[in-house]
């Protein structure tokens, strides 16, 4: 049974006939959120939910780190010292992936815009957001959250030493791969990304509230909890 059966039947996430997927429901979502807030684990679930992809700036630019292309030597640079790659760069990965036909029903944005001036470029481009998510986590449970993190080398499924085990020690649940620590994941670059954020990613909180878009969910201890607030402030 793959995880996310596991995962609904045991908290009754879904519903008893929900069949994971929101057919015909168009939705354009962003999550920002801070640092190991929970973006991508929430995302991964939401997807599922709305049959929609997800679109994870980090993991596109983790992927052209490790096939090496021009573009992972410039993103490289900035990802292991905590800074944001820039915003030509980023504002270009975005609009070429959502143009690809699996996006014409919706996506989820993990990680893009992470500034006014990447949000403004969203706003002249013909797509219309939806709804902004954002998710509220103490700084301090940051910390001890992305301490024990582990990703899949391959699938870029997130798991946790005690948080989201792995069936298997090192070895992910869906795909077999291999499970590491990020390399941004080191205490210092853990602190300087979530300053990075507090200076400019959090600023857009404003800026999306102002437009009546913003929705807050508040992060719980645990990944369902925090999956049903999720769903709770999405009206789902
Ligand atoms: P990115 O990969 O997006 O990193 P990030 O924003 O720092 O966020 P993370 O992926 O670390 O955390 P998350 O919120 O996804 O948390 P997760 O679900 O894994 O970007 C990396 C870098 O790329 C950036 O720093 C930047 O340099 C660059 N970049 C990317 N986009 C850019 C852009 N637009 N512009 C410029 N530069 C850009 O959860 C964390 C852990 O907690 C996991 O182990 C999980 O299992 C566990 N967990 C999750 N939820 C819970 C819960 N409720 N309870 C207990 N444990 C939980
Ligand atoms: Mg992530």
């Amino acid at each position: 049974m793959e995880f996310y059966q596991q995962f609904a039947n045991s908290t009754k996430l879904w519903g008893k006939d929900c069949k994971f997927e929101r057919i015909g429901v168009v939705m354009k979502l962003i999550i920002l959120a801070a640092p190991g807030a929970g973006k991508g684990t929430q995302a991964e679930l939401l997807s599922k939910h709305f049959n929609i992809p997800t679109i994870s700036t980090g993991a596109i630019l983790r992927k052209n780190i490790s096939d090496g292309p021009r573009l992972g030597e410039i993103a490289g640079k900035y990802i292991n010292d905590g800074k944001f790659v820039p915003d030509e760069v980023m504002i270009e990965v975005v609009s070429d992936r959502l143009s690809k036909d699996d996006c014409k029903n919706g996506f989820i944005l993990d990680g893009f815009p992470r500034n006014i001036a990447q949000a403004e470029a969203l706003d002249k481009s013909d797509i219309e957001i939806d709804v902004v998510l954002t998710i509220e986590v103490a700084d301090e449970t940051i910390i001890e959250r992305l301490g024990g993190r582990l990703e899949c080398k391959n699938c870029g499924s997130t798991y946790h030493k005690v948080h989201r085990i792995p069936k298997v020690e090192g070895v992910c649940d869906n795909c077999g791969g291999n499970l590491v620590t990020r390399a941004d994941d080191k205490p210092e670059t853990v602190k300087e990304r979530l300053n990075t954020y507090h200076s400019q990613t959090e600023p857009l909180k404003k800026y999306y509230e102002e437009k009546g878009m913003l929705k807050i969910a508040y992060g719980k201890e645990n990944i369902s909890d925090t999956a049903n607030e999720v769903l709770k402030v999405l009206g789902e």
